[in-house]
């Protein structure tokens, strides 16, 4: 269960901002599924392209999880979801809508995030929003119900839950 997490942000891949949320996120993961490496872990710029070249090339390398982190609010450069969208085949709307309304309890400006959330051949890809408080919170919400979605989408029933911590 190989795991990659994208960070996109233009001052981040620039080098201006050091990327506070990847590693935030790798550390939660790791203290939750220490059993999950993550593998795969880049800044990339709000590059509609180059993002989802990077999606692309991960699901190939066949990674069952990847998270991106920010690029999904409405300045003119958010373009995360726009990217993600062109590289899933399938959808997954729950996720993405629990997300949003759990973090509506906390802040109404979770619906400024346009994140959404999708399958490409046996890769789950979540979109998370920017900021270090944001992606905490997200995380809170998705981690419990990942072993088993990961394991529906990698049919391989029983391996993770083993490990649920629900
Ligand atoms: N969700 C949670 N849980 N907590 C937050 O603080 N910030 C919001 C939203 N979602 C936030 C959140 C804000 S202020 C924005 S602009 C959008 O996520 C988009 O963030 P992004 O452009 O960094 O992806």
């Amino acid at each position: 269960m190989q795991i990659g997490i994208l960070t996109i942000s233009d001052r981040g891949a620039s080098g201006e901002y050091e990327d506070r949320s990847g590693p935030i996120i790798q550390q939660i993961l790791h203290g939750r599924f220490p059993h999950w490496p993550v593998t795969h872990q880049t800044i990339v710029p709000d590059e509609r392209d180059t993002i989802a070249q990077t999606l692309r090339e991960w699901c190939d390398a066949g990674l069952a999880l990847i998270l991106t982190t920010g690029g999904t609010g409405f300045a003119p450069r958010d373009v995360t979801p726009e990217a993600t969208k062109a590289v899933i085949e399938r959808e997954t709307p729950g996720i993405s809508e629990a997300l949003r309304a759990e973090s509506l309890k906390i802040t109404r400006h979770a619906m400024l995030s346009r994140a959404i959330s999708g399958i490409r051949g046996q890769t789950l890809i979540i979109n998370l929003p920017g900021s270090p408080k944001a992606v905490r919170e997200n995380l809170a919400v998705l981690l419990p119900i990942l072993p088993h979605a990961l394991e529906l989408l990698t049919n391989t029933p029983g391996t993770e839950s083993q490990h649920r911590t629900v």
